[in-house]
């Protein structure tokens, strides 16, 4: 299978600000998300990683600078958007996985009847979980239904697919499953893809950008290309690993922190 071309800017973040009540989550952020690309926000935990997804998706607005999406800026919230959370309650519990993927069809894309169920059967199959369609969200494990939750989100063909930390409550083995099975389901689908992590192996292995934030504030200090380390068991990806890992933690700060109280 070919891989999907990677094309020209999708979304833009000039100088962004956004706000909490007057409390600063992201400051003076620039990035740019490219037609096609899988883009990944790394950052500290609570830096406001989740808040510049939000504002992508369109629940939060800048305060100051700008979002655009080919060129508008983003509005309200919108099926073009989608967006996968890291808990495993977004499924409607009392429908079954398939009724789940048929029912946002309906509501989104006006689409009913058998073209609905047949659409959200292949979404199924994309996954991993056409066997599963009859169950309700309850009968399955956490990776199934993060599985159930990627399926719906994608079946209404949004241009991007926005995730927060989708694999962050699995087990390791799951999680590593997952990781290659989005890999697949890009490849498949050439679906944009920003997406929220903790972790430094999931970013470099995913990504082919990886926009480090600061602490909040949240800037954006660096985004590296690591769209040459997708294999883990290369040079290249321990490289730049290691150089995420220098951008996200600084070895000596606790000590620094111990001399200044000497001093
Ligand atoms: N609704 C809100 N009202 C006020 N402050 C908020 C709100 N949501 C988030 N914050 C604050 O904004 C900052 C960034 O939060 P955010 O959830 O974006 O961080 P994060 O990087 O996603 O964190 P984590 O890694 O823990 O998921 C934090 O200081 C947080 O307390
Ligand atoms: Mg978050």
């Amino acid at each position: 299978m070919t891989e999907p071309v990677i094309g020209e800017p999708l979304v833009v973040g000039a100088g962004v600000a956004i706000e909490y009540d007057g409390f600063r989550a992201v400051d003076s952020a620039d990035f740019v998300v490219r037609r096609g690309e899988k883009f990944v926000l790394i950052g500290p935990s609570g830096c406001g990683k989740t808040t510049l997804l939000k504002a992508i998706a369109g629940f939060l607005h800048p305060t100051a600078g700008s979002i655009r999406l080919d060129g508008v800026p983003i509005g309200e919230p919108g099926p073009d958007r989608t967006v996968v959370f890291q808990d495993f309650d977004q499924l409607f519990a009392w429908r079954t996985v398939l009724d789940n993927v048929v029912y946002a069809l309906g509501v989104a894309k006006e689409m009913r009847g058998e073209a609905a169920r047949e659409r959200a059967r292949a979404m199924l199959r994309l996954v991993g979980i056409e066997a599963a369609g009859d169950k309700y969200p309850h009968q399955l494990s956490g990776g199934m239904k993060q599985r159930g939750a990627i399926a719906r989100a994608l079946a209404l063909e949004p241009r991007i697919l926005l995730m927060d930390e989708p694999f962050g409550a699995l087990d390791a083995i799951t999680r590593s499953q997952l990781q290659l099975d989005l890999n697949a389901i890009w490849r498949e689908t050439g679906v944009t893809i920003v997406l929220v992590t903790h972790s430094i192996q999931e970013a470099v292995f995913l990504g082919h950008h990886v926009a480090v934030m600061s602490t909040t504030p949240a800037r954006i200090v660096e985004t590296v290309d690591t769209s040459a380390a997708q294999d883990m068991d290369t040079p290249e990806f321990l490289r730049l690993s290691h150089h995420l890992r220098s951008l996200l933690i600084t070895p000596d700060s606790a000590h620094r922190s111990v001399q200044t109280a000497v001093e």
